[in-house]
């Protein structure tokens, strides 16, 4: 049997703009595919987008367009952005695929003749005005709408119902029987409780909007996303229609299938796939991976914290491979991981510009120096140093590997860059600069040659599935073009071509960190600004909003630079008694010292938060047009007054 692989993403809510969390897992699949490919293994990598519900219904009528031309832009967005960061999938199913939507509803119909679906009642809270229904834990108080604060009713709705509770001893004893089922074993032992606790059978129709496959024996209802969503591993591979070649290939007769999933989707995968699967007859064949969140210092993002932070923000100042490294190399198997800009940039540095950067630059300028850029013969005889490097180089590759396969992704990197950083050790051991000035060492100094251009071609294939570019540009510069990248043949000891060696450009230039970061910080004052810009169109506000902003005169009584960050300065105002702190990004506009005794408009009752390091106790009014800025200012009434 030809070795085979079936990698899988969740297909992405087409609401809008995929932002850096969610793009971990398509980064981290495609990782796990290209290494797949590289061990010989005939792969298939599925993604997709996920365009059905409400709340794409609702997104589309606030973009004023059809759901079908809303999903359809976002869709080709996403296909943009895959492009841009070197995703290379097999395939991209959209659940709005005519193929798809014809399986999903035979499925529903089958599901139901087998009594696994039944018709039923469904009773909720719901709230007339949100056309919602919400669960006991998710109501206010009173039981009111937890969006709008109006109470809410109780309401009965004829639904259909998957019967969860039928499953719920057959899908224990088979998580219990395939230990390796769902990892990490944290995960499975959740799901374990879950089921122990006892299952529900699940509500999967709808009747409160349109956008989504109907039942084909009662039109009026709406095949639940979910079950609509998790049936495209199944559809992109041709389940159900003449066209199954690949299903045969990739499910039925394939041990190495995997769903990468974000913990936050785990039941959804865990339970009522393979309860579904079970109840259709189908082999549940694959394994669950389970992955933490990307999380910022302010929690899990999101674009309404305003935390958001987009994939080509940072592509179009680092390029791609760094966000490719920033991602893979973040998540250790199962945890959650951190995005700071400040980490991204240490990162870049340490990692990318000084560990591997400087290592090919000054290896490639080595080479060329001493052997007129030609690799040396892989004959030559070697030093009790050559021999050690090989070694480690050897070991490296099995232990790369062997994280990879368990989706240890983080570790298999951090086993590459110990190889990086053995092989930079292994040229100050080795001194060529020394042999280099003794004309009798010439041989020595010809094998260090040879084995830092082999410890660079073997980097090269075992960073290749995630620093893609970074990858064919260290190949391209040893002339190692047609190089036999299998992982699984790979070996310290190849012979190179008599082509010169050449390096065009350093692979990752250092980055000076106070500069990046009031680059973002402009960025996102940028942003800020712009929203308020559009917000002020668009937004009336009542009164009683209005009324909520506390709005004071404020005395400036001393003044600074912040410390970190050129743009911004650092007042003491004297409110009545109170003496508050406040950092404000004027400092492109005034001195410090021109600011003393001005009387100003401040947001008294903003909540405090650290700007660059510095606490920040409220807000100075300014006015602004274009690249001018003023501070709003009283000059007759007391500090303390109130302004309304
Ligand atoms: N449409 C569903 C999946 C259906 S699969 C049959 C969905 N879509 S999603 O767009 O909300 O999320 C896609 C993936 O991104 C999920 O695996 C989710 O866990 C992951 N992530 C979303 N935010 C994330 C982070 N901040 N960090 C890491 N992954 C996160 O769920």
């Amino acid at each position: 049997m030809c070795k085979k692989c079936y990698v899988t993403t969740p297909i992405y809510y087409a609401s809008g703009k995929v932002q850096i969390g969610n793009t971990y897992t398509t980064v981290a699949c495609d990782t796990f595919a290209r290494f797949n490919r590289q061990m010989g293994r005939n792969t298939f990598y599925l993604t997709g987008m996920d365009e059905h519900g409400q709340k794409i219904e609702e997104a589309a009528i606030k973009a004023n367009m059809t759901p079908q031309a809303f999903v359809d832009k976002v869709a080709a967005e996403t296909k943009e952005l895959w492009k841009v960061m070197k995703i290379n999938y097999d395939g991209f199913i959209r659940t709005t695929d005519k193929h798809h939507e014809e399986i999903v509803a035979r499925v529903f119909e089958r599901l139901l003749a087998n009594d696994d679906i039944y018709l039923g009642t469904y009773s909720g809270n719901y709230c007339v005005s949100c056309e919602t229904f919400f669960t006991k834990s998710q109501l206010g108080e009173n039981d009111t709408c937890p969006d709008c604060g109006k109470p809410t009713k109780v309401v009965s709705e004829e639904s259909y119902f998957l019967r969860l509770k039928k499953y719920a001893t057959q899908l224990l004893t088979y998580i219990k029987e395939h230990p390796n089922f769902i990892c990490p074993e944290t995960r499975r032992n959740e799901v374990i409780s879950f089921i122990e606790s006892g299952l529900e059978d699940l509500c999967v129709s709808r009747t409160s909007f349109n956008w989504g496959i109907k039942v084909p024996s009662n039109p009026k209802h709406i095949i639940y996303v979910w079950i609509d969503a998790l049936f495209n591993y199944l559809t992109a591979l041709g389940y159900d229609t003449k066209e199954n070649q690949l299903y045969k290939d990739f499910w039925l007769n394939n041990n190495r299938i995997y769903h990468v999933v974000g913990k936050d989707i785990l039941r959804f995968h865990a339970i009522y796939w393979p309860i579904m699967l079970m109840a259709l007859d189908i082999p549940i064949r694959f394994k669950l991976i389970v992955h933490g969140w990307i999380l910022t210092k302010e929690g899990k993002m999101s674009k309404s914290r305003g935390n958001a932070v987009y994939p080509m923000d940072l592509i179009s100042r680092y390029g791609v491979d760094a966000v490719r490294y920033y991602l893979v190399k973040e998540l250790p198997l199962g945890n959650d991981g951190l995005f700071s800009y400040e980490r991204f940039v240490e990162r870049y540095n340490y990692e990318l510009a000084n560990d591997l950067g400087n290592l090919v630059s000054r290896s490639i300028s080595m080479i060329n120096k001493y052997c007129d850029g030609i690799v040396p013969s892989n004959q030559l005889p070697t030093s009790v140093l050559d021999e050690s490097l090989a070694k480690f180089a050897n070991e490296t590759i099995t232990k790369t590997i062997q994280c990879f396969e368990q989706f240890k992704l983080q570790d298999g990197i951090g086993e590459t860059w110990q190889l990086i950083r053995r092989v930079n050790k292994y040229i100050d051991e080795t001194a060529p600069w020394v042999l280099a000035k003794d004309q009798s060492k010439k041989i020595d100094l010809d094998s260090v040659m040879y084995h830092l251009a082999e410890a660079l071609r073997v980097i090269a294939i075992l960073i290749a599935p995630y620093l893609v570019d970074t990858s064919n540009k260290i190949l391209q510069a040893l002339n190692q073009t047609n190089t036999n990248m299998r992982l699984d043949q790979l070996q310290f000891g190849e012979k190179f071509s008599n082509e010169k060696v050449f390096l065009k450009e350093n692979l990752f230039q250092r980055l000076d960190m106070e500069k990046e970061l009031e680059y973002f910080a402009s960025q996102k004052q940028n942003e800020i600004k712009e929203k308020l810009e559009s917000n002020t169109v668009k937004v009336k506000i009542g009164i009683e909003d209005f009324n909520k902003i506390s709005l004071v005169v404020g005395e400036i009584i001393e003044c600074k630079k912040h410390q970190n960050a050129n743009k911004l300065l650092v007042s003491k105002v004297k409110i009545g008694q109170e003496i508050r702190q406040i950092v404000s990004g004027i400092a492109n506009f005034y001195h410090p010292d021109e600011l003393i005794g001005k009387k100003v408009i401040v947001v008294e009752n903003l909540a405090p938060s650290k700007i660059r390091g510095v606490e920040s106790q409220g807000m100075l009014l300014c006015a602004t047009d274009q690249d001018k800025l003023e501070l709003v200012e009283v000059r007759n009434l007391p500090c303390g007054s109130i302004v309304r």
